[in-house]
């Protein structure tokens, strides 16, 4: 016979509870940016040294929650010593930079860039970068007139070397008609200056689908599912992290996009209220963004530890239950934008 105390018996009580190991603190470098010297710990990015002082770096395809791709080089500073301006937001400080934020070179450069992308790109949902060319003094006219839009999935199937060669007449750009091939979200590759956030966001990131990658070359260059198939054949899964991290608006909520059209879009009147999903046990922060009593989009916060501003398709688009609209498809968002 069994002692039943035996299986009753409480696993010995740890002596101490094992503590969180230590972070480990990284040796100060010191860099020089602007004359100022700087002391910063070691892996901080020049970017992070002029974040201490309190400079105003613009940054574009830079964002603390992704991984730095480097591509739209408006954040570049110049570094004694090197050949090219480096770009801060990737760039590890190292001991005894010396840094330049303001000189005219970098200005020089900002400023172009900010121009090439004023004069081929739809910023009018981009008013932080419509404020950094202000900031740098741009003037795209001088790129001369906008040529004419490219006709619907034109762009998509131009490869280098086998379409028309400008003339330099006129400022070529990435216009063309939206692509609204679902009840979800828009893709409005006008306004899409290749930043390859959405690339990230989609891809080892955050959400590890790869529905979405660059296509094309140089100014044929654009994002593009696999095969260039509608996003409802796509691999996308509908999280709209892509949506959250488009510093331009190129990616929108149909929501956005119906009320923006019609003109009745007006961020003065909304409301944000974080709640938290109650669709799993993740327990995912929502932002409601609310306008007239109706939830017209979804965000979630960047500086939440776990999530990072990332949702699924339920916490991000499964909202109009709550306003009992369209019950036959309760994902569809296209009550809520009248
Ligand atoms: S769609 Fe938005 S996030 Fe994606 S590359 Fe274009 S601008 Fe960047
Ligand atoms: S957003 Fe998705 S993962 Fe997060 S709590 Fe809601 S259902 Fe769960
Ligand atoms: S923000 Fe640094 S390269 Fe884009």
């Amino acid at each position: 016979m069994s002692d039943s105390s035996y299986w009753f018996k409480p696993p010995p009580r740890p002596s101490q509870i094992p503590m969180r190991p230590a972070e480990p603190i990284n040796p100060l470098v010191e860099i020089s940016i602007d004359g100022e010297k700087v002391a910063i710990p070691t892996g901080s990015t020049i970017l992070d040294a002029c974040k201490k002082i309190g400079l105003d770096t613009p940054t574009i395809c830079y964002q603390d929650t992704l991984t730095p791709v480097n591509v739209c080089r408006v954040c570049v500073v110049e570094l004694e010593g090197s050949r090219i301006l480096v770009p801060s937001c990737s760039r590890k400080v190292e001991p005894g930079m010396v840094i330049q934020t303001d000189s005219e070179r970098v200005r020089h450069s900002r400023k172009m860039v900010l121009e090439f992308l004023e004069s081929s790109v739809d910023l009018s949902t981009s008013p932080q970068i419509l404020m950094q060319a202000k900031r740098y003094q741009t003037d795209p006219s001088r790129y001369g007139d906008p040529a004419p839009p490219a006709a619907q999935n034109e762009r998509d199937h131009h490869h280098a070397g086998h379409h028309e060669i400008p003339t330099g007449a006129q400022a070529l750009t990435v216009a063309q008609p939206p692509k609204v091939d679902n009840s979800l979200y828009v893709r409005d590759y006008a306004k899409c200056l290749l930043c390859y956030k959405c690339v990230e966001a989609c891809g080892t990131d955050a959400q590890n689908t790869f529905a979405i990658a660059v296509a094309g070359r140089g100014f044929d260059g654009r994002i593009s599912t696999e095969f260039n198939n509608p996003l409802t054949d796509s691999a996308c899964v509908y999280c709209g992290n892509c949506i959250a991290v488009c510093p331009t608006g190129a990616l929108s909520f149909k929501s956005e996009f119906d009320m923006r059209k019609a003109g009745s879009w007006d961020e003065s009147a909304q409301t944000q209220t974080d709640t938290i999903c109650s669709y799993c046990g993740v327990g995912c922060t929502l932002t409601l963004h609310v306008q007239e009593n109706k939830i017209v989009k979804v965000t979630s916060p960047f500086d939440q530890e776990i999530t990072e501003g990332n949702l699924c398709i339920k916490g991000r688009f499964g909202y109009t239950h709550v306003q009992n609209i369209d019950e036959t498809n309760p994902l569809s968002t296209e009550e809520v934008s009248h």
